[in-house]
């Protein structure tokens, strides 16, 4: 799949989660410039409203009020018009969250090593929860505690690590449609 290359626009939301560093963003961009269709930065969203940042937002409200507006925000998102939404890391984790993703969208999980992350996120100061440490290490245990659930969130799993985003938005574009996207 070529950057300029231009698709359909899916008849759905696209909701792209996976751990933090896993190339949601870049993916969600990338989607976005193909399609036409309107990307959705939960994180930036979240922010712009709050008129914070988003360690601002957990220094002063803590990580439950930072959750609470995520799940307003997939609220609102899933009663609006389709659109790709690049989730921040933890929003797959509160099943009310997922159930909002899939009220009119497909669920895509991306994935990557510990190590891919760790590259990824260096010298990153914007995600609280990495701040104190960002080895693979920590990276990896933090990820195997929320794998479960971001498997049992996902409709579609796409590995993203040594891959353009237009490759894995071209298997996303295979994959989605392959299973009919209009049966969410
Ligand atoms: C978080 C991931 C971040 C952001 C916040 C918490 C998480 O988003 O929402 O720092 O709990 O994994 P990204 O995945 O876009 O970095």
């Amino acid at each position: 799949m070529k950057d300029h290359e231009k698709i359909a626009p899916f008849s759905c939301n696209i909701a792209l989660i996976g751990f933090m560093g896993t190339g949601k963003s870049t993916v969600a961009e990338c989607l976005g410039r193909m399609s036409g269709m309107r990307v959705v930065e939960m994180d930036e969203e979240i922010a712009a409203r709050q008129g914070m940042t988003i360690p601002e937002i957990f220094a002063k409200h803590g990580e439950r009020y930072f959750r609470s507006l995520e799940t307003g925000l997939l609220r609102e998102l899933g009663s609006g018009g389709n659109c790709i939404i690049s989730c921040g890391g933890g929003a797959a984790l509160r099943e009310e969250n997922v159930a909002l993703m899939k009220r009119n969208g497909k669920v895509v999980l991306l994935t990557a090593a510990p190590e891919t992350i760790a590259r990824r996120v260096k010298g990153d100061s914007t995600r609280p929860l990495l701040k104190d440490n960002q080895s693979a290490a920590y990276i990896a245990d933090m990820m195997e505690a929320r794998r479960p659930r971001y498997e049992a969130a996902a409709d579609i799993v796409i590995q993203t690590d040594d891959r353009t985003a237009e490759e894995i938005c071209g298997e996303l574009l295979t994959k989605v449609r392959g299973m009919g996207e209009k049966d969410v």
